[in-house]
């Protein structure tokens, strides 16, 4: 037992580094993509379904992800440019015709926006040579 509180104090010491370390460790643009994909999929059944206000949450939610990407990748190994400027390109038009769609209760908006998403989706992953392709 001589050594019992002492290894109990390192071990502290060490949990609590662990823990101070996690702010920083930055989820890599692959893993922010399925959270992506999460929130498009399910996006998708509530447009399809009609249930234009279960969408909301979804569209306003994946979004909020596009926000955090767009601070955190200025640059990427795998991005030739700041995430920013796909965002802007691609991402902004799908996700403003889906909101509008949202706060009309209009569901073929919501379906016009849903595919213009899907098609730009592919579009950022074809003009960055990742081979993914998001399913409608
Ligand atoms: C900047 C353009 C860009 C846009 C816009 C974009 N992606 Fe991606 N996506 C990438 C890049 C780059 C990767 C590869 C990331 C890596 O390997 O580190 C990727 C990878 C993925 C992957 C594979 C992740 C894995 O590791 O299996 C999925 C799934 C994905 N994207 C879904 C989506 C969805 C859904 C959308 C649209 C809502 C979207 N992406 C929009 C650039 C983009």
């Amino acid at each position: 037992m001589k050594y019992g509180i002492f290894s109990f104090i390192i071990l502290l010491f060490v949990i609590a580094a662990c823990k101070d370390e996690r702010p920083l460790t930055i989820k890599d643009l692959d893993e922010v993509m399925i959270d992506l994909r999460a929130y498009q999929e399910n996006l998708g059944d509530e447009i399809k379904a009609g249930r234009m206000k279960d969408a909301k949450w979804l569209a306003y939610g994946m979004d909020s992800v596009f926000g955090e990407i767009k601070r955190k990748f200025k640059e990427h190994r795998k991005l030739e440019q700041p995430f920013s400027y796909y965002y802007n390109l691609k991402m902004q038009k799908p996700i403003g015709l889906i909101k509008d769609a949202i706060r009309k209760g209009d569901t073929v908006l919501g379906m016009k926006g849903y595919r213009l998403l899907i098609k730009n989706c592919n579009s950022c992953h074809d003009d960055n040579n990742i081979n993914k392709t998001v399913r409608f």
